[in-house]
């Protein structure tokens, strides 16, 4: 990881090294915490811009309102403090950067009663290129359908960016890595496509782009920003459900993330998707994708917010 300067914690700015927590933090100890990722892109005059920082921001605080997290700032306070971290860590970016705003139990009372310990805040921003490499962006990758199912809506919270919710990302990504793939295809407790472990999913059959509903799957801000570009080039888009073997025989598909961005999927389960190279409707959506974030679409320039 490369280290910028500063870290934003509970309303200062400290130095890297310093954004530290104490080894009875509850959060470590319990799991309810909750978090986003945003990115900003070197973009027009060569100046950063968040992308979709209102709606990232407005998505954590929800996350703390499931969670039953009382979250000390507002969305206007953590917006300007993302904004005042960019700022300050300007001069350690070269690439693109990625936001992590974390709002997590802190010191002073374990046991199960989250009301007790305090609510602390901190943001973190560092240079992160492609999540799954270059290439990945630019070939696709290798997946595998997960043994392990999506968080059951039974007893998970998937709407929050709960960290607790991670754990069945991790087990999930593992396995595929092991199994020598690059990312799992995580299917709900039903056997209908879900999610990726950090990333929603979009198939293409027939010139029809489509992706699965939400109710397994976080409400994505980047599968929401292909729904709006796909939509504005004339390409249909169908939400409903998806099931393993018509994956198998989709035409193309892609995973989509803040940190994941467009990233084709070759083959699922050792079956070529398509014929196994990155599909026409695949690569005329990354690339006004990152037009967009990048600063060159002005239809879509109102989703940035640019550092100055
Ligand atoms: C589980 C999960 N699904 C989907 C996504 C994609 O969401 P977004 O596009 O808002 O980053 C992410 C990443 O944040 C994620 O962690």
């Amino acid at each position: 990881m490369k280290e910028a300067k500063y870290i934003w914690k509970d309303g200062q700015l400290v130095e890297w090294k310093n954004a530290t927590v104490h080894i009875l933090t509850h959060t470590l100890h319990y799991g309810n915490g909750v978090f986003e990722g945003t990115r900003a892109y070197k973009g027009k005059n060569s100046k950063f811009a968040i992308f979709r920082l209102q709606d990232h921001t407005k998505r954590l605080i929800d996350s703390c309102k499931i969670t039953a997290l009382k979250c000390p700032y507002t969305q206007e306070q953590l917006e300007q403090a993302q904004i005042e971290l960019l700022r300050a860590n300007l001069d350690s970016f070269d690439g693109n950067v990625y936001i992590r705003p974390l709002v997590y139990l802190g010191y002073g009372a374990m046991g199960m009663d989250l009301r007790k310990p305090p609510v602390n805040v901190a943001i973190a921003a560092w240079e992160w290129g492609a999540y799954l490499g270059e290439d990945a962006i630019n070939n696709g990758i290798k997946v595998k359908t997960s043994s392990f199912a999506r968080n059951s809506v039974k007893s998970t919270l998937n709407k929050a960016k709960a960290v607790s919710n991670y754990l069945n990302s991790q087990m999930a990504k593992y396995e595929a890595l092991e199994c020598g793939f690059e990312e799992a295809l995580m299917l709900d407790e039903n056997g209908f496509v879900a999610e990726g472990s950090a990333e929603c999913v979009f198939i293409v059959r027939n010139g029809v782009l489509i992706t699965p509903p939400h109710d397994y799957a976080l409400e994505s801000i980047t599968q929401d920003t292909v729904v709006q570009i796909a939509k504005d080039m004339g390409i249909s888009v169908v939400e409903r459900r998806i099931t393993r073997d018509e994956f198998y025989i989709a035409d193309e598909a892609f995973f989509t993330g803040t940190a994941a961005e467009i990233t084709p999927i070759a083959s699922l389960d050792f079956r070529n998707i398509g014929n196994g190279q990155v599909g026409e409707m695949t690569k005329a959506l990354q690339k006004r994708f990152f037009d967009i974030v990048q600063g060159r679409d002005e239809k879509f320039d109102h989703f940035l917010t640019y550092i100055d």
